[in-house]
């Protein structure tokens, strides 16, 4: 493909994103996010591709945004231009996204696994925020996202000592689904991909909608906002499909209708 920074895939219904810069630990340069966008963009808009799985290297998932492109930046250069506004893009994929981590996952690194739906690590990935120790802070959500995943004692401490967590201590902490032997990793992300995948896809994706509603909204608003996806349910053919499947004791066969 003419991919500079990553590879993809299809594998059955899932299509896959792998980061490849590997001499840079896949550090996330402008071009890789843009391409990274790109097929995501792309897998979310194409209909045989049901999940998508974003994944690195053994040794590096990503070792953060690119010290070397932004070092010299001045404020009014990353101001103006809004640096990394874009890597927001891949929360706004309505697909299931599954971040398969193996090795570093640092900085904008581990920023950009937390944008996915759900984080499965291989045993010898590591955690962590070191900007501390660049002079700078986490600039995509390093503040945010992580201390709903875990909590602000953990997270301050992540984020004030630039100290990495192993895949067991994250998994502990929430910020990780499962963790599974490194040489396992690709094979439990796809199981669990292709799982979701036999579902319906716009089940699916109201179920990812509601979820990710409890990020902005009170419990209230957010209960209102779950009831109207729960009863738009019933208006799909899918839902129909599956409770006379279960009555009837057989497997469903959903239409994405
Ligand atoms: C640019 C990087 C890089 C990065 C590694 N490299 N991380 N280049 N940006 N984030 C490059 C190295 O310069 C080196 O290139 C090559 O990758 C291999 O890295 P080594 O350091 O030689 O590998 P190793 O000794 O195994 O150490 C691995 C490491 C270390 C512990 C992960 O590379 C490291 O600490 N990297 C930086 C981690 C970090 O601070 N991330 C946060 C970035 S700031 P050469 O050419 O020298 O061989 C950030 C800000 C986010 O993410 C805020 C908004 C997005």
């Amino acid at each position: 493909s003419s991919w500079e920074y990553i590879k993809t895939e299809v594998n059955g219904k899932v299509g896959i994103i792998q980061l490849h810069r590997p001499k840079a630990l896949n550090a996330l340069c402008d071009g890789l996010i843009n391409e990274v966008n790109t097929a995501a963009q792309g897998f979310d808009k194409n209909d045989d591709i049901s999940a998508i799985i974003l994944t690195g290297s053994e040794k590096a998932f990503a070792a953060g945004a690119d010290i070397k492109e932004m070092a010299t930046r001045e404020f009014i250069d990353v101001y103006n231009s809004t640096m990394f506004a874009n890597w927001g893009d891949i929360t706004k994929v309505k697909k299931p996204v599954i971040a398969a981590v193996n090795g570093f996952a640092l900085g904008g690194g581990c920023e950009l696994a937390m944008m996915c739906d759900m984080i499965i690590a291989g045993d010898k990935a590591k955690f962590g925020q070191p900007e501390i120790k660049l002079g700078t802070i986490p600039g995509v959500g390093g503040t945010q996202r992580l201390i709903r995943a875990i909590g602000k004692s953990k997270a301050m401490h992540l984020v004030l000592t630039g100290d990495m967590i192993d895949a067991h201590q994250a998994e502990r902490d929430g910020l990780v689904a499962k963790v599974v032997p490194a040489d396992k990793l690709m094979e439990e992300a796809l199981a669990v991909a292709n799982k979701i995948a036999a579902y319906s896809r716009p089940i699916t994706r109201m179920a990812k909608e509601a979820v990710n509603a409890s990020y902005e909204m009170s419990l209230q608003e957010g209960l209102k906002y779950e009831g109207r996806l729960f009863y738009a349910s019933f208006a799909t053919a899918d839902q129909k499909e599956g409770m006379d499947a279960f009555v009837n004791k057989r497997a469903p066969t959903f239409t994405h209708k």
